[in-house]
């Protein structure tokens, strides 16, 4: 693949097709003091060509996050069906009547499909034939996070006393849990060698056990979703700390959450990783005041987490280079973080100003 050269964007979305180019991850670079974080969202096709680009700048590539959900839909091209149109053969068409959500045997279709008839093909060529139940590609499950950072002037200890920054903010990103971390290590009749202990607030001369105020942010995040915490064999929901959340719900790990979805108790493992769901309508919309059509909108929460993750302790400057609908700045927003949202499509442009002044005018009711 040659450089800037433009590949088919998300749902089409022509500003989608090309990884932003060197040249404006230098500019970013630019901006930015020694030691200061940069975060990108990816697709997994193409999260290689933007973190070649941002190293190729000149950051350094220090990890990269996984965003894991349950919502998405397989979107590849059907083998099978694609023969039968190649060789020009007309497909058994049947209908399959299906009655309420839930009763689907079709694998692809939305969670919160309310029934309604789905239209079946058959293959008609003996082509086809053999080459039914091929796809082209994978159902998305995951979201990339590229974690990368400008150069250190010196050691970290320099750079964050010359720049006031350089660290990430694991304190206040820590995932909250009522488990005890000590892992048994301060337990009497413990053999631990408690020199090793160092993951959690352990005091060197240990003996009295500090608990953390959560879990060390690990990278992997998950939209807390059942088929997601499916995949973790030890959740057992309704566990301490464990039930349903109310949509607007004001206590929520990481402040107010506004959707419904399941908690999960600190016994199940999906509880060790900060989670956050897809956007709400509510949330999207800015309750109502504001239609947004944004196609890659992002979680409020899950800015929030991202931004107090790259927070420093006294200086503080949030650039995103691609706005769209405004959630960084709706983040920051709240978080008191100033913010510059640069965004080229006049229409989201309008939809992030709507958001924001929305937000406002919610945070100065409440
Ligand atoms: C992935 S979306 C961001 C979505 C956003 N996080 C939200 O929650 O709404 C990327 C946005 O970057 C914009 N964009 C793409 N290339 C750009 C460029 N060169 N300069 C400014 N904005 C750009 C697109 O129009 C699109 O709205």
């Amino acid at each position: 693949m040659t450089k800037g050269a433009v590949m088919k964007g998300f749902m089409g979305m022509q500003w989608d097709g090309a990884v932003p180019s060197v040249e404006l991850w230098q500019a970013c670079l630019e901006a930015m003091s020694p030691g200061a974080h940069l975060l990108s969202f990816a697709a997994p096709r193409t999260q290689h060509r933007i973190a070649v680009n941002i190293e190729d700048a000149g950051f350094e590539i220090r990890d990269s996050l996984a965003w894991v959900f349950g919502s998405g839909m397989p979107k590849g091209l059907d083998v099978s069906k694609a023969l039968d149109k190649e060789l020009k053969a007309e497909r058994k068409v049947s209908l399959v009547s299906l009655g309420r959500a839930g009763q689907s045997e079709i694998a692809c279709l939305p969670p919160d499909f309310t029934g309604g008839e789905y239209m079946q093909t058959e293959p008609s060529t003996p082509e086809a034939k053999l080459w039914d139940g091929y796809n082209v590609s994978l159902k998305p499950a995951y979201e990339p996070i590229i974690m990368a950072r400008k150069s250190l002037d010196g050691t970290v200890a320099q750079n964050v006393l010359k720049h006031g920054c350089g660290g990430l903010n694991i304190g206040e990103c820590r995932v909250e849990t009522n488990e005890n971390l000590s892992g048994g290590a301060y337990a009497k009749e413990s053999k631990k060698d408690l020199s090793l202990a160092s993951s959690y607030a352990m005091p060197a001369n240990a003996g009295v056990y500090v608990q953390p105020t959560g879990r060390y942010p690990a990278n992997f995040i998950h939209d807390g979703s059942d088929e997601v915490i499916a995949l973790f064999p030890e959740n057992r929901p309704g566990m301490s700390g464990g039930g349903k959340h109310k949509s607007g719900h004001k206590k929520g790990m990481f402040g107010a959450i506004d959707c419904e979805h399941t908690l999960y108790g600190d016994q199940g493992s999906a509880a060790r990783f900060f989670y956050q769901a897809k956007v709400s309508s509510s949330e999207r919309s800015c309750n109502g005041a504001v239609q947004n059509n944004h196609p890659t909108i992002k979680p409020k929460a899950l800015m929030s987490y991202l931004l107090k993750l790259v927070k420093q302790p006294e200086r503080n400057l949030i650039l995103d280079p691609f706005a769209g609908s405004g959630s960084t700045g709706l983040a920051a927003l709240e978080l008191g973080i100033p913010c510059i949202l640069i965004e080229r499509e006049r229409e989201y442009f309008d939809i992030a100003l709507q958001r924001l002044q929305a937000h406002h005018n919610a945070m100065k009711a409440a």
